[in-house]
């Protein structure tokens, strides 16, 4: 991701609202100077989907990000958003977005409980939930993914 994209990654971003919180190019830019991934999966020179995850021991002012650090007590990665746009959803990638950033660390995430499409997508990728959280009057079931362990490297 560079700053080239961000005004792109606003309008994604303001297009999901339904599944994200809102972002303008100024705490994106913030996000992006605190994250360990940005990235973005490029569909013939448009941006069809970008995700975003911070380490443990971010400056983020999230309740949510808060609870997974008081909660979480190995290492992990916080997945702060996925997007996909419209055009190019259920076309894998998300998925292939997601296979990027999934590696030997659980990866944690909220998903507002109402959305349903979010929570089917999570599901199929082995997320569990492991507590809840209500927040400005929305409800974000808390999801963690534990890393595959490679039984050929026993
Ligand atoms: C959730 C989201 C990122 C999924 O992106 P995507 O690229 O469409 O997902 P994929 O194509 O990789 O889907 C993989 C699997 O997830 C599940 N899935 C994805 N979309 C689904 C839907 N609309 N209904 C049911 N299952 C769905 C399916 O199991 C799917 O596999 P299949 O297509 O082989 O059946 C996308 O819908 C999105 O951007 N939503 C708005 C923002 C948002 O809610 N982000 C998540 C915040 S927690």
């Amino acid at each position: 991701m560079t700053h080239s994209d961000f005004d792109s990654i606003v309008h994604l971003n303001q297009n999901a609202l339904e599944g994200v919180g809102p972002l303008d190019n100024e705490s994106l830019s913030l996000l992006v100077k605190m994250a360990d991934q940005a990235l973005v999966a490029d569909h013939d020179g448009d941006i069809a989907g970008f995700v975003i995850t911070l380490p443990p021991g971010a400056e983020y002012d999230s309740s949510r990000y808060r609870w997974f650090e008081d909660t979480l007590v190995d290492d992990y990665v916080y997945l702060d958003r996925i997007v996909v746009s419209d055009e190019h959803r259920r076309a894998g990638v998300a998925s292939s977005l997601y296979e990027e950033v999934e590696g030997d660390l659980p990866i944690a995430l909220e998903v507002y409980e109402t959305n349903d499409v979010s929570l089917a997508f999570h599901e199929s990728r082995g997320f569990e939930e492991i507590g809840a959280l209500t927040d400005h009057g929305k409800t974000n079931l808390m999801l963690v993914r534990e890393p595959e362990v490679d039984e050929s490297a026993a």
